[in-house]
């Protein structure tokens, strides 16, 4: 069965106090697990059954069918572009290419937290590789890089659902704890080496 919710890649506790086991719970246990079933239900004896989530996301046209085939691959994303051990430097071939295309990690660090902070309404913020070079990508509510034929190597989710237990309407907050101390830049510079 391809369409089956992934396991989270550590416990619900561990990106505490950043982001609370009861922000995941809800978000894993209840939104994510929530787009992974009407996925298996709406592609149940359809010509997707056997696809993954992220390959229906690339070839869906729009609808609902591609709104829960991208946001159960974007959580999955989500999830393993945060680590308990996030946070610090990039290093290796990533961090030249940040330097290369942003001017430092710092720089990047600036912008990801401006695009992340000013997104309007619901959706995501990426780092993505476009051909040879990095840049910063926004989609809107479901939509996803994949959908638009880039390489997506960290994400932070902006829907409210993320951070309004532990932020109610602090989002700044909630980027400046993603940028600072989640993100997975060691998952993100294996992805760029791919
Ligand atoms: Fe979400």
């Amino acid at each position: 069965m391809t369409i089956a919710l992934p396991p989270l890649p550590y416990p619900e506790h561990a990106l505490a106090p950043h982001i609370s086991a009861r922000t995941l719970s809800f978000h894993y246990g209840r939104h994510h697990a929530g787009y992974v079933a009407r996925l298996a239900k709406l592609t149940a004896g359809t010509d997707y059954e056997g696809l993954t989530p992220g390959e229906i996301a690339a070839s869906a046209p729009p609808g609902t069918l591609f709104d829960n085939a991208a946001q159960a691959w974007n959580h999955d994303f989500y999830w393993h572009s945060m680590s308990p051990d996030g946070g610090g430097d990039p290093g290796g071939a990533l961090a030249t290419a940040l330097d290369r295309d942003f001017g430092s990690a710092d720089a990047f660090r600036a912008e990801l937290t401006a695009a992340a902070c000013s997104k309007f309404g619901s959706g995501w913020v990426w780092l993505v590789k476009d051909g040879s070079g990095l840049r910063i990508d926004s989609t809107d509510n479901a939509d996803t890089p994949l959908a638009h034929g880039l390489t997506p190597l960290l994400t932070i989710d902006v829907w409210e659902h993320a951070y309004y237990l532990d932020y109610q309407n602090d989002r700044a907050a909630y980027v400046d704890a993603f940028v600072e101390h989640l993100i997975d830049w060691e998952a993100a510079a294996g992805r760029f080496a791919d």
